[in-house]
This record gives structure tokens, C-alpha cells and sequence, in this order.
């Protein structure tokens, strides 16, 4: 599927030397090279943010794109950041919480693996008021979502978006996640698939083959939503189609005595 077409990734840790993605600027221009390779057209650098300087973000993603483009690489990279949710967004100004491309209409919010904080719907609410849609990173891998699907129904009806990683879809966290992950899919809960690449190894741009394993799922043209329509409508700041949710119903378990 998607052959000869272009992908747009949401979620990536390209940009060197702020968390635990690319080490230096020489991984960074491998993973770009990569990324083309994966007929991946524009990357969002989204490295974990607790309160780092966005301006100094978006100077790096600068810096990162002249050298792309002086190494003759055709990928543009985008800034980004996946904030972890803190009450600390609850009173910071628009202007400083980092959205897609600056556009101050996207932001990309991780939660814990286990716990669900008690403020979530709160700093989900004052985002929204502040006129920022919240697009909750990769909850098929939080515990909380693995044990009830159903969560997400509401945090969407609450006007979230909800980006799942392409990993996830291909069995890399284990079988529990990748379960979810189908859940989520099968229930219409996901709106963008993002790669969440952290290096130039295992993990990796692996779009492609989750776009293609979607394919089979849902349609070639759901998948491309997922991979091309959406994310560039997100990009853009123009709002994404949320198709209904359905509510997931565990299978009921018989037990024979
Ligand atoms: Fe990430």
C-alpha cells in the first residue's frame, strides 16, 4: 500500500542532544536519511519536555534542517515536543507551551506508563481552553488504557486526538500492547500513526510496514488518513475528522466447572 506516496511522522526523537533520542547531529542526519528512505517527507522533532526552553527547541530544529539540506537529504523537520503532563500547564502562557510548528493549535502530551495522574482532565480542559487540541502520545502502551480501552472513548469525546505508535501496531512492546493497539483501531480510538524513532538502531522510522500492516486492517485509505491526511491537517491547524467512537465490550469469559 501508500507505494510512491509520501508519509508525514508526528512523533520522533530526532533532535540531537535533548533527551534520550539521536546522541549527536551526525545520528540526527542518519535518522533523517532514513526517514527518506521510508518515503517519509517531513518529521516532527518531538523531544521529552519538562519545561525546557521552546524557543531554544525551535533554534535547533533550525540548525538541523540547514544541515539536512546541505547534505542534499529531502526532509524537512518540523518542531514539536511531547510534553509530559504537569500541572505547570495549567497556568503556563500559550505562547511558551510548544505546539506543532508553533501553530498554537496541536500539542503532543505523554502521560505516565502506569498511573493516571490525578489532574489529567484538568490540564486536558485548560489546553483546550487556551485553544490547544491535546493528542495524547501512544496510550495503547499506558496500563491503565491496556486494562480499559473504554478510557479513551471519553478523553476523545472530551476533544483529544489519539496517536498511537507504529511499534506498537507491530508487536515491538509486546503482545499486550500490540492487542491494544487493535482494540484501539478496531474501535475508531486512533487518529495519527507516528514512528516515536529514537535512534538510528532498533528503534527506528518503521511507518511503512505498520502503514502497510494497517492496510490489511482497515483499508488502504483509513491507513493513509492515519499516516498522511491527518498529520498534515495537524500541521496545517486545521481540524482533523473524528470519526465515532465505538465502545469496546470484552469478550464475556465462560467458565466450565
Ligand atoms: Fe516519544
Amino acid at each position: 500500500m501508500l507505494k510512491g506516496s509520501y508519509m508525514i511522522d508526528l512523533h520522533s526523537h530526532i533532535l540531537f542532544g535533548f533527551d534520550d533520542g539521536a546522541k549527536d547531529i551526525s545520528e540526527s542526519l542518519v535518522m533523517a536519511k532514513q526517514a527518506t528512505e521510508h518515503q517519509i517527507t517531513i518529521v516532527a522533532a518531538t523531544p521529552h519536555y519538562q519545561g525546557q526552553d521552546w524557543l531554544m527547541i525551535q533554534s535547533r530544529v533550525n540548525e538541523l534542517n540547514e544541515t539536512i539540506n546541505q547534505s542534499g537529504i529531502d526532509l524537512k523537520v518540523i518542531p514539536g515536543a511531547e510534553l509530559y503532563i504537569d500541572p505547570q500547564l495549567l497556568t503556563m502562557s500559550k505562547e511558551k507551551i510548544p505546539t506543532y510548528n508553533d501553530n498554537g493549535c496541536y500539542c503532543l502530551l505523554e502521560f505516565p506508563m502506569f498511573d493516571l495522574p490525578h489532574y489529567v482532565d484538568q490540564v486536558l480542559f485548560a489546553l483546550q481552553v487556551k485553544g490547544i487540541t491535546p493528542i495524547i502520545a501512544h496510550p495503547e502502551r499506558y496500563g491503565v488504557v491496556i486494562d480499559d480501552p473504554n478510557i479513551i472513548k471519553k478523553w476523545i469525546e472530551n476533544g483529544c486526538l489519539i496517536q498511537m505508535n507504529a511499534g506498537s501496531i507491530l508487536g515491538m512492546f509486546g503482545n499486550r500492547v500490540k492487542q491494544t493497539g487493535e482494540i484501539l483501531i478496531e474501535h475508531q480510538m486512533v487518529h495519527l500513526i507516528a514512528s516515536d524513532a529514537h535512534s538510528s538502531g532498533r528503534r527506528g522510522f518503521n511507518l511503512h510496514s505498520a502503514a502497510d500492516y494497517l492496510g490489511k486492517l482497515i483499508g488502504d485509505e483509513n491507513a493513509a488518513g492515519l499516516v498522511q491526511k491527518n498529520p498534515d491537517l495537524i500541521i496545517a491547524g486545521e481540524p482533523v475528522p473524528v470519526p465515532e467512537v465505538l465502545a469496546y465490550k470484552p469478550r464475556k469469559r465462560f467458565w466450565l466447572f
